[in-house]
């Protein structure tokens, strides 16, 4: 499937943020450790939910999502080992610990996602085994025992991974006696995962010092819980308004999630106001700023903002500079962005005195964006979800026609993108 994009017009409107793809997945999962019903609500219609659906479905689950609200309901685990699946994501491991809470073994096939590092999950193995599972890594698949059944235990994460984290929570709130993991990972979908788990029935405290401390317990109950608005979106719709000169309110955006990106877009000298009903973003006369930012876990300015942002600082004057922290190679959109016009330069070097776990690794790691440039429109083809955004943000700024192939990646992570787009006055045709 394809995009046809007439670009170079300034989008104004409303549009209405879909439910958080990286927190619904794993609610999802959440709900495997319970034989009880559990509501979802605000559920995007995207392609991780069917990944998810159908993982849950071979485990056991009984589900059905009608309206933006899944009812799952998982009475007995009917297959613990789920060697394979029809299609890839990051999510399958995320199941070790409900399945080993519940059956006692457990098997979920490798991870997909997008391709920008290797991304290791190394954090995620030693904090199950730290809680008594016994992995074994097969060809394809995760393999893992809990032959005593899973136990408290003290953690400390070297990085705060978000998988990492979403594991150990998932394996410890049913696990026997007290566990602690310290230098956690926070982000708001995090959160979202701690508050269904508490309306579970779990007992979960958040220390002072990005540390969880988990009580198991004997069981979770079923809850009704609905899943927050989607930050990455807000973000990718923000960026839209300032680089197309546009005005949009992106209802549903909390400000406590953004509060770095907001600090960017007024760094940057551009407008946002924050009302009741969302947040409007909008270009002012005045001439923006370039900037340096640096990409980090929560509270800082999140990798996943980083493309969206990218092409925004396109169309300012002056040299920008994004440091990525987060992963080893997330700048390959940048030849395909030059392809339309934009003058960015991918380099390995660190700016200087930036204390960085990638410094003189040799990834290209960092890019300096040259702008003001004009983007004109070409043929592109989409790498991975994030950049598949990233494809249609800079089809939209660019003068002309694009065309966008292979959308379906974008279908992953983004619901309906083409229409809602068009609610804002995007000339944008899916074929
Ligand atoms: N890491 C390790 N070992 C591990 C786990 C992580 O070294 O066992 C390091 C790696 O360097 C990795 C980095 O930590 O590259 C970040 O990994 P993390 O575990 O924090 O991320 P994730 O759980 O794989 C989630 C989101 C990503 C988002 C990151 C960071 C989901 C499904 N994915 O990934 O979202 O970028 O957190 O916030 O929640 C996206 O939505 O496009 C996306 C990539």
């Amino acid at each position: 499937m394809k995009f046809i994009i007439q670009g170079g017009k300034p989008l104004t409107g409303k549009i209405t943020l879909a439910g958080a793809k990286n927190a619904v997945s794993k609610l999802m999962v959440a709900s495997l450790l319970t034989d009880e019903p559990c509501m979802l609500e605000n559920v995007p219609a995207i392609g991780d939910v069917e990944i998810v659906a159908e993982l849950l479905r071979t485990i056991g689950s009984e589900i059905e999502i009608v309206n933006g609200t899944a009812t799952v309901r998982t009475p007995e685990i009917m297959q613990s080992r789920v060697p394979e699946l029809t299609r890839r994501n990051r999510i399958p491991i995320l199941a070790l610990g409900p399945l080993l809470s519940r059956a006692g073994e457990a098997e979920v096939p490798f991870l997909g996602g997008d391709r920008i590092g290797p991304r290791p999950v190394d954090l995620h193995l030693k904090a199950l085994e730290a809680l008594g599972a016994v992995i074994e890594t097969r060809d394809h698949s995760y393999s893992a025992e809990a032959p005593h059944g899973l136990h408290g235990a003290h953690i400390k994460l070297e990085f705060p991974s978000v998988g990492a984290t979403e594991n150990t929570i998932l394996a410890a709130v049913l696990a026997k006696g007290k566990t602690v993991l310290e230098n956690a990972a926070l982000e708001p979908e995090i959160m979202d995962l701690v508050k269904m788990l508490q309306n579970m029935g779990a007992i979960i405290e958040l220390g002072a010092h990005r540390d969880f401390h988990i009580e198991g317990v004997e069981k979770l109950h079923g809850v009704t819980h609905r899943v927050l608005p989607d930050r990455n979106e807000a973000v990718s719709f923000a960026c839209l308004a300032i680089a197309t000169g546009g005005d949009i309110l992106v209802r549903e955006t909390k400000q406590d999630h953004l509060i770095t990106f907001l600090n960017a877009v007024r760094r940057l000298g551009a407008e946002y106001e924050i009302k009741l009903e969302g947040i409007r973003f909008w270009k002012p006369r005045a001439e923006l700023q370039p900037l340096d930012i640096e990409t980090t876990y929560h509270p800082g300015f999140m990798s996943d903002w980083q493309q969206p942002f990218a092409v925004l600082l396109t169309q300012v004057p002056g040299e920008s500079t994004i440091h990525e922290t987060i992963y080893e190679d997330r700048f390959g959109y940048a030849e395909e962005l030059n392809g339309l016009g934009a003058a960015i330069t991918p380099l390995t070097e660190c700016p200087a005195d930036a204390p960085c776990r990638f410094n003189g690794k040799g990834f290209v790691h960092v890019a300096k964006i040259a702008g003001e440039t004009t983007l004109h429109g070409g043929k592109l083809k989409v790498r991975d979800l994030r950049s598949g955004m990233v494809d249609v943000i800079a089809a939209l700024v660019a003068d002309g026609e694009s065309e966008i192939e292979g959308v379906e990646e974008i279908d992953r992570g983004y619901e309906k993108i083409d229409e809602r787009l068009r609610s804002l006055g995007a000339q944008i045709k899916r074929i």
